[in-house]
Formats: structure tokens, sequence, C-alpha cells
């Protein structure tokens, strides 16, 4: 009989449509939350929290695969993982799937170096293993924007390009890779198109009809220079299919 697949951080922007995906496809689900149960029914819901343990044991239990979707947005991730990679190993070694980000290697950021040492966790933590790398999220960039909307001036990065994706396209390749068998590093994930943050913006600002000046602001800086040499970039595997202004159509209905 087919165990669940738990999903970490199943009730964020990336997790809540991992969760359903695995729903559609049949399979039972269960969801890792600090919050109490959610009223929604459909899945298992198991709290706890990946920064102090509590609750962890009782998620990792009689699992098939461990979607690994949490984010403390810091350098908490890599302790996390660990917690979570330990636990697992105490339960029958699941599959574990983590989600990580193109460029990781390549952009000296705090938080992409908490990502590859996480990596490094898991590729050496003695459970079966698939890490998927993608581009930022169409969501992550609208919010880049939305968050300066009460300013007249709206600055964004110059000389940066995006790559954005979409959710549910990088959701999709998780939940087959979650039912399929242990991957290793597969190919990363791209949004369809590269776009400057500039264009970006003005697309994000049309779509809402706003209007604001786009203000490029050329920072200085070790990240913003990784960022600006398209190290967090995959032109060679622009597979996602939605495009942003896709995404920002779909938003204002
Ligand atoms: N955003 C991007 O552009 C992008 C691109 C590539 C890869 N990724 C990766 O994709 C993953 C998901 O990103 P996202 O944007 O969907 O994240 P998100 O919306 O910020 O969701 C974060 C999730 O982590 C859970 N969480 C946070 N702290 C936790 C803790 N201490 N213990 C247990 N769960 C905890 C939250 O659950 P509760 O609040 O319910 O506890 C929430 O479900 C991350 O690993 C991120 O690095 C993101």
């Amino acid at each position: 009989m087919q165990k669940p697949i738990l999903v970490t951080g199943g009730t964020g922007t990336l997790g809540r449509v991992v969760v359903q995906q695995l729903l559609d496809a049949g399979r039972d689900v269960r969801v890792l939350s600090r919050r109490p149960r959610s009223t929604a029914a459909g899945h298992e819901w198991a709290t706890g929290d990946l920064r102090t343990g509590e609750g962890i044991e009782a998620a990792t239990s009689g699992v098939d695969a461990i979607v690994h979707c949490a984010t403390t947005l810091s350098s908490k991730d890599v302790a996390a993982t660990q917690r979570l990679i330990d636990s697992a190993r105490r339960h029958g070694d699941p599959h574990l799937i983590y989600i990580s980000i193109v460029g990781v290697d390549r952009v000296p950021l705090f938080y992409y170096r908490a990502k590859l040492e996480a990596e490094e966790r898991v590729t050496s933590s003695k459970l079966p293993w698939t890490i998927l790398r993608t581009t930022q999220f169409h969501d992550l960039i609208a919010r880049t924007i939305s968050a300066q909307r009460r300013s007249p001036v709206i600055g964004v990065l110059a000389g940066v390009d995006f790559q954005p994706i979409d959710v549910r396209d990088v959701a999709e390749r998780l939940a087959e890779l979650a039912v399929g068998a242990p991957a290793g590093r597969v190919p990363d994930m791209g949004g369809p198109e590269i776009r400057s943050h500039d264009d970006l913006a003005r697309a994000y600002l049309a779509a809402t009809g706003r209007r604001r000046l786009v203000l490029p602001v050329r920072l200085p800086g070790a990240v913003v220079t990784g960022y600006r040499r398209g190290g967090h970039l995959a032109p060679e595997q622009a597979v996602g299919r939605v495009t942003f202004s896709e995404f920002l159509a779909e938003q204002r209905r």
C-alpha cells in the first residue's frame, strides 16, 4: 500500500500547489506547517516546526517521500533541513525531494549560500534524493514591484534580467519527481522568457493599471554583479510554460 507524501511548506506559495497536484494524481498527502490544523479537507496535517524540531518525528513517520518546500528565508534553512533529514533517517529513509534555486553556486547572496549548503546536506544524507533548481517564481518578481506600490517611483535593478517561472510549472515537475524514483540533481527549470527587471516592472504596472516612474538603479556589490552576469538564469532550460504576462492577467481576474 502506498504511504502518504509529506510536503513541508505545504501552506506556502509553491507547496500548496504541490499538495494539490499530488492529490489530483491520487496520492495521499500530509502537510507540515507550524500552524494548527487547517479546516481544508482532503489531506493529513502535521503541526511542527523545523527550527525547533517540535512535531517533526510524527510528521516524517510512515511516508514514502518528502517534498521539502519549507523555508525560513534565512541561513536557518541549513539546520532545518538537517533536522528533517535526521528525522527521516529514523523513519525508513523516504525519498527526499528538495527545491532549490538556479545560481545558488554563482550568486553570493546569503540565502543562496544557505540553499547550497542545504543541498549538500541532502546529497550527503544517505537518503534517496532528488534536487530541482528553478529560477525565480512570478510571485516573487511581482512582489519586488508591488512592495513599492505606495511610492511614486518603482526602483528596479539596472542591467539585471530575470526568467520568472510559474509555480504551477514547478509544482507539476516536483509532483512528478515525488512519485518517481530518486533522480539526483535533475536539469534546472527556467521560465519561458528572460526579461529585464525594468520591463517586468512596466508589465506589472500596465497589468495592474498603475502609473509610476520606473527607475533602474545601478547597485554595487558582488550579489548584484552576480545577477547582472545572469548567474541566476537558465537560458538553455526555458521550459516553463506560463509567461509573466499570462500570470499577471490571471491575477486580475
Ligand atoms: N520564491 C522563489 O522565487 C523561489 C525560486 C526557486 C526556489 N524557491 C524555493 O521554493 C521553496 C518554497 O518557496 P515559497 O516561495 O513557496 O515559500 P513561502 O511561500 O515563503 O512558504 C514558506 C513555507 O515554509 C513553511 N515554514 C516556514 N518556516 C517553517 C518552520 N520553521 N517549520 C516548518 N515550516 C516552516 C511555511 O509554513 P507555515 O507558515 O504554515 O508554518 C510556508 O509553508 C523554498 O525552498 C524556496 O527557496 C523559491
